[in-house]
């Protein structure tokens, strides 16, 4: 039985600031942010976003009824979670109206989680073919005004469903993963931004690649010539390219060629966005697919997830027979161009808008914002989500 990705979704807030401008304003030169990161706009989340609601909203676009009633598993995908008890997946549940009769959960492994969740999912779907399951991926990156990781913030999330005969791509059996117990990226209980060794995340992260990609080899007998395109996690879309380029030394001029050209396409969204953790690997998939004129059916496609802290998975897809007829290109185009460019002055105050901590309330307004699922605010230490489809 074939199990993968049988749609996707993609939700990103309707605010955006311009790297070049970002960069006069920290006295940087404006190239090192869009040449030598790779990033030409950043996703700005509005005090009325949180990762539920980028979850919601990204899983709304992509749900008809009878997914709805299909779904019985929810795993949600965050480190940017808004309590410590309750899971995000049970708000995300509610505000999508899911058939009750379902599991939901959160899970945790920086960048990784997403990743966790669609092999669990897989798991599940095995010994349930008729369900569907709900995988989200969704966090606002946060490292601080300023601060050596500014550039790489972003915030937004995917939403993907897992099902049997999957109209977009189906998941081989064959992965490799590795886990290490490192510091290069971590976020303490107490912190709102995260710390890291940005120099140590870089080395990390390659070393990664390459460690997983020599294990998927020897495991699978596949070469770099068995792959029609990479994904990577995009913490910034320099990132891939820079762990890619030494391991692919040993294939042909060919596989360069094709590789790296379909990288390009891989980094369309994630250029425009950031850095959206647990969904980034997800997003620069959409990208490609998204982007890219025409994949042939049956296409490899590989796969790297990376979680700081750390655990890294090299895993494969094959593409599906029609899988454009099942993506949501022109929404995703004109979702992205109607964001509204935010000044790096207003930038810095919608960062430091936060709900209070000390019990008392806020409600804020959510007219501004475009977003069919948002955050109202916080009234009894709750925080209070409203579905405008809903209310009308
Ligand atoms: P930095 O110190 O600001 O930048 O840190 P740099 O000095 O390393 O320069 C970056 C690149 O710009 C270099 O290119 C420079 O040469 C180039 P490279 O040598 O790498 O090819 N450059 C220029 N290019 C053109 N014109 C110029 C120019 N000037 C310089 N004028 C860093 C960058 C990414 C480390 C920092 O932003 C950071 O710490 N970010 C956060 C950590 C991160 O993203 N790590 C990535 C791997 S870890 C990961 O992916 C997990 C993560 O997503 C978290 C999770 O799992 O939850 C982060």
């Amino acid at each position: 039985m074939k199990i993968g990705i049988d749609k996707i979704g993609f939700y990103v807030p309707d605010l955006y600031l311009d790297m070049r401008k970002l960069a006069v304003a920290r006295e940087i030169e404006p190239d090192k942010f869009t040449i030598g990161i790779g990033q030409e706009k950043m996703a700005v989340a509005p005090i009325t976003q949180d990762a539920v609601t980028l979850a919601a909203n990204a899983a709304a676009s992509i749900l008809d009824e009878t997914d709805k009633e299909n779904i019985d598993l929810v795993i949600f995908g965050t480190e940017s979670g808004v309590d410590h008890s309750k899971a995000a997946a049970v708000y995300v549940h509610h505000l999508l109206g899911l058939n009750p009769a379902a599991r939901s959960f959160e899970i945790k492994q920086a960048c990784y989680g997403a990743t966790a969740g669609i092999q669990m999912a897989k798991g599940h779907i095995a010994l349930n073919p008729e369900s569907k399951v709900l995988v989200l991926g969704s966090d606002i990156a946060r490292y601080g005004l300023d601060s050596s990781g500014e550039s790489t913030q972003g915030a937004g999330a995917v939403a993907l469903l897992i099902s049997a005969n999957p109209r977009i791509l189906a998941l081989e059996d064959k992965s490799a993963y590795l886990t290490a117990d490192i510091m290069d990226f971590w976020r303490p209980l107490y912190s709102s931004t995260a710390y890291v060794d940005g120099k140590f995340s870089n080395e990390q992260y390659s070393f990664f690649f390459a460690n997983v990609w020599q294990q998927f080899k020897e495991k699978s007998s596949l070469t770099f010539k068995d792959f029609e395109a990479l994904c990577f996690h995009l913490p910034y879309t320099k990132m891939g390219l820079k762990a890619l380029k030494p391991v692919l030394e040993e294939g042909t001029s060919e596989d360069k060629e094709r590789l790296l050209n379909h990288y390009q396409k891989s980094i369309g969204y994630n250029k425009v966005v950031g850095n959206i953790y647990t969904g980034s690997l997800y997003l620069s998939l959409l990208s490609l697919l998204e982007q890219k004129e025409k994949l042939t059916a049956g296409s490899r496609i590989g796969l790297f997830s990376y979680g700081s802290g750390a655990v890294g998975e090299f895993f494969t897809g094959i593409l599906q027979p029609g899988y454009q007829k099942h993506l949501n290109t022109k929404q995703h185009t004109e979702m992205l161009a109607a964001r509204r460019e935010v000044s790096v002055a207003e930038y810095e105050v919608i960062f430091q808008q936060t709900l209070p901590i000390d019990g008392s309330s806020l409600l804020s307004e959510t007219e501004k914002d475009s977003a069919t699922i948002c955050l109202a605010g916080i009234a009894n230490n709750q925080r209070q989500y409203i579905n405008k489809t809903a209310e009308k």
